[in-house]
């Protein structure tokens, strides 16, 4: 897909608040909603405010539209607005709609608008350039989480890593099986050791000449959570592929940022794994030590993300000094979706700033999260009467909250750490918004303009 000043073959106008123009048409102007008047070469859609997401949906939905006919190029007017968060988004669906996930169909989907014909005297070319970046890094990693875990094991998203450190110029180490069970990080280990295909713990940086601030930011990567011996039901398991998702989102965040060129130093640390069953495979009762020395009783091998965060999180305080932030991505509790429901992320940690601060930065992008306030109440609910801690609460209730109070028994500056769970809006089975079904690349798009700060 490419921007030029041309004429295209067919006009597009975003219509704010404006339905009463179309009223012959039975268009309601609501966000989202599209009327393409294919013999006139038009389309309109309708969003009820200017901000980022109606933006972003606007554009997608120019894009989806346009598949079902044969107009190669799209001509249309930017808003008339110096913000530009607004026009970064506005920009990015374009590349966000044409995203489709058809490698394991037989008869591919249409693409037949390849031209965005920008009618404006205006330059947007570093606009666009940055747009890009995010769009292509956020398609990316919805490939990622979409393919199949017969494909994506966690050598393989090492090699994918790899690749992109390669082509981005990143430190890039990749450690194996053998080095989680010698080094101790035996919580990361044994969650991946009943699976044919082995662990692997990456760890990619990105350091920038004089950068600003050093992030690091820690990803789960279950390529496949059966839930273990505590197995999964059936209809549970399914979509378990995109256990992976912190991971790809990590990994997602440090190529834009690195093709940006961000004054920040960035460190991503993804935790490979597939939790499985076997003869080998972990068990409830085991007591694990993670690699700080702390031990954990297993009583559910389902509760495994937060075992290959701590040690990941131990991993990162050991190898990176004196970084300024860490926060984890994971898809961590089913609890957090059930809590905040499948649109929205739950944002944990104990530095209120810096969580209002992401809070407000994703006003400009128009992802959604929700604070989940800890209390003192909940830790002993992670007790173990022989381990140092439990890997889940003796409540069925606060399980976001939990998950996350566990991982912070592995954070020592506790101030520096936000925990993201983002198990429901990573991977949702129908389309919402501006993004389709399946992954959505959630989180990559925040955390990116909260870096340029
Ligand atoms: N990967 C799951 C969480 C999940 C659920 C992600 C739904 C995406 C959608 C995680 O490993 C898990 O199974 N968590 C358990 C924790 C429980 C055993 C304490 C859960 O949420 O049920
Ligand atoms: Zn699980
Ligand atoms: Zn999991």
């Amino acid at each position: 897909m490419k921007f030029t000043k041309n004429k295209g073959s067919v006009k597009a106008e975003i219509i704010i608040n404006g339905a009463k123009k179309f009223e012959e048409y039975g268009f309601e102007g609501k966000d989202g909603e599209v009327l393409v008047l294919v013999e006139k070469k038009r389309v309109f859609v309708g969003i009820e405010e200017i901000n980022a997401e109606n933006l972003k949906t606007a554009t997608v939905k120019i894009i989806k539209s346009l598949k079902n006919y044969k107009f190669e190029s799209v001509e249309i007017t930017p808003p008339n607005t110096k913000n530009e968060d607004l026009l970064v988004a506005f920009f990015e669906g374009f590349i966000l709609g044409d995203y489709e996930f058809d490698k394991y169909k037989t008869i591919k989907a249409k693409h037949p608008v390849k031209e965005i014909c920008i009618n404006s005297k205006r330059e947007f070319d570093e606009i666009i350039k940055e747009a890009k970046i995010r769009a292509e890094s956020i398609n990316f990693v919805r490939d990622i989480i979409n393919s199949m875990p017969d494909e994506i094991t966690p050598a393989k998203l090492a090699a994918i890593a790899e690749e992109i450190s390669q082509k981005n110029s990143l430190e890039c180490k990749i450690y194996d099986e053998n080095y989680l069970y010698e080094n101790g990080y035996n919580a990361f280990y044994s969650v991946g050791k009943a699976s044919s295909n082995p662990p692997r713990l990456v760890h990619l940086a990105y350091k920038p000449k004089n950068p600003e601030r050093k992030i690091v930011l820690v990803g789960k990567g279950l390529c496949y959570d059966s839930g273990g011996l505590s197995l999964k039901p059936a209809d549970y398991m399914v979509t378990m592929k995109s256990d992976k998702s912190g991971a790809a989102t990590v990994l997602g965040i440090i190529k834009a940022a690195s093709e940006i060129g961000l004054d920040v130093e960035i460190h991503a640390i993804l935790g490979a794994a597939e939790n499985m069953i076997g003869g080998n495979a972990y068990k409830p009762d085991d007591v694990l030590k993670a690699k700080n020395g702390k031990t954990i009783e297993v009583r559910n091998t389902d509760a495994e993300g937060r075992l290959v965060l701590a040690d990941c999180l131990c991993y990162a305080q050991e190898n990176i000094k004196d970084f300024d932030e860490i926060f984890d991505f994971a898809t961590l509790t089913g609890a957090c979706v059930v809590g905040v429901g499948e649109y929205t992320a739950g944002i944990m940690g104990f530095n209120k700033e810096e969580i209002n601060e992401i809070l407000k930065t994703s006003e400009k992008t128009g992802e959604n999260f929700a604070y989940l306030p800890f209390n003192k109440y909940l830790k002993p609910l992670l007790k173990s009467n022989i381990a140092d801690i439990c890997n889940i609460a003796s409540s069925r209730y606060g399980g976001a909250l939990t998950a996350g109070l566990f991982l912070s028994e592995f954070v020592e500056e506790k101030e520096k750490w936000a925990h993201f769970d983002i198990a429901g809006p990573a991977y949702v089975e129908k389309e919402w918004g501006y993004n389709p079904f399946g992954a959505s690349g959630f989180g990559v798009d925040t955390v990116l303009t909260y870096m340029k700060g």
